[in-house]
């Protein structure tokens, strides 16, 4: 199976196998033939956080497609079930369609629902942990379904189980509630100001519809459309250091962009790539996205994974020495 329509980067790779089951049953069925073959398997979702290093993946590709979103309403909210297959912004224009508020900011991130667990996703001041009351996955070494609940997910920044000890569970469905007392997020930058004045113009119109609408503008203002331009979102981690830290280079570094994160900071990572001139650099067909230096784009179409990582490892290196912080790659890569 030819994997480059499947990775949203657009890299050049092939999967010995590939599967896409619809049912529970079908997924039991899968890691049955798995665990009988003793095969190597990869799950993947919308291929938006995922890059090919290796040009051959042998083993089987699956692709959980199950379908359908499950809506109850009680007195204070709504609890919804949304299965792994769907696309999670038409998920996030659903829930807006049923009055649900809560998912806005986090309109046109790419990928599905099964996937936003696994990294937390997250965007202009909103987690999408926040909403999450338990995930319903199928274990394949004790052969059924198990639900973990948010505090088993052990959500992070960019980080919940699903990387680490629970990484072999598949995600079946994500069970979300929402309250409807919830007031918007609107802290980051002049997000507000500008829903204020969406507002004004356009009298009468639903609230949370018009902060998706601008979400929407600011993504496309700043980020590649992956349909257009091949690209994994953004590439590294905002790294974390401590306030010592923080100071430390805030010193020697006035302009620095870093925003308070607990006890400690949290650096931009785009700013610093962008301070050492990387926007717009390239080897080969991969480069820095002009418009936000954290995201990497197959600029040409044709970037090979060497291309890549060797630009990853410039950038990388140039941090390291300028800054003395390691810049982590956020996409799984494999
Ligand atoms: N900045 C620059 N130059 C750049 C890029 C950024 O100076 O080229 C500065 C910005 O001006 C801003 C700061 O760095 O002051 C932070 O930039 P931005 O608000 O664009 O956010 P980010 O930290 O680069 C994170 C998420 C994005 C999310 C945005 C908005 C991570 C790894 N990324 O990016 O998530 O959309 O915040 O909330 O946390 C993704 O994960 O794929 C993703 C796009």
């Amino acid at each position: 199976k030819n994997l480059k329509a499947l990775n949203t980067f657009r890299l050049p790779s092939v999967a010995r196998q590939y599967v896409e089951p619809t049912t529970i049953d079908q997924v039991q069925a899968v890691f049955d033939l798995i665990q009988k073959q003793n095969l190597n398997y990869l799950v993947l979702g919308g291929g938006s956080n995922v890059l090919f290093k290796s040009s051959v993946f042998d083993g089987l590709i699956v692709h959980p497609a199950l379908m359908g979103i499950d809506v109850e309403e009680f007195t204070e909210g709504f609890r919804v079930s949304a299965s792994a297959g769907e696309n999670w912004h038409n998920f996030v224009q659903f829930c807006l369609s049923q009055g649900i508020v809560g998912l806005e900011n986090l309109s046109l991130i790419p990928g599905s629902v099964g996937a936003c667990p696994v990294q937390n996703i997250g965007a202009y001041g909103v987690e999408v942990a926040e909403f999450i009351e338990s995930v319903t996955c199928f274990d394949p070494q004790s052969n059924s379904v198990v639900q973990l609940t948010g505090e088993e997910c052990r959500f992070g920044y960019r980080d919940s189980v699903f990387k680490r000890n629970k990484a072999h569970l598949v995600i079946l469905k994500v069970n979300f509630v929402f309250n409807k007392d919830r007031p918007f997020s609107l802290d980051y930058s002049d997000l507000e100001h500008r829903v204020e004045r969406e507002l004004t113009q356009n009298e009468g119109k639903d609230k949370a519809r018009i902060i998706s609408d601008v979400i929407c503008q600011i993504r496309s203002e700043k980020l590649p459309d992956p349909a257009e331009l091949g690209n994994a979102g953004s590439f590294f981690k905002n790294p974390i250091v401590t306030s010592d830290k923080f100071h430390s280079i805030k010193e020697k570094c006035p302009e620095l962009v870093a925003f308070p994160y607990g006890d400690d900071y949290k650096l931009a990572a785009g700013w610093m790539i962008d301070f050492l001139g990387f926007k717009g650099a390239s080897v080969g067909g991969a480069s820095v996205h002009e418009k936000q230096a954290l995201v990497l784009v197959n600029k040409t179409g044709d970037a090979s994974s060497g291309d890549l990582f060797a630009l990853v490892s410039l950038i990388q290196a140039k941090v390291s020495s300028v800054f003395g912080v390691e810049l982590e790659i956020e996409p799984k890569v494999i």
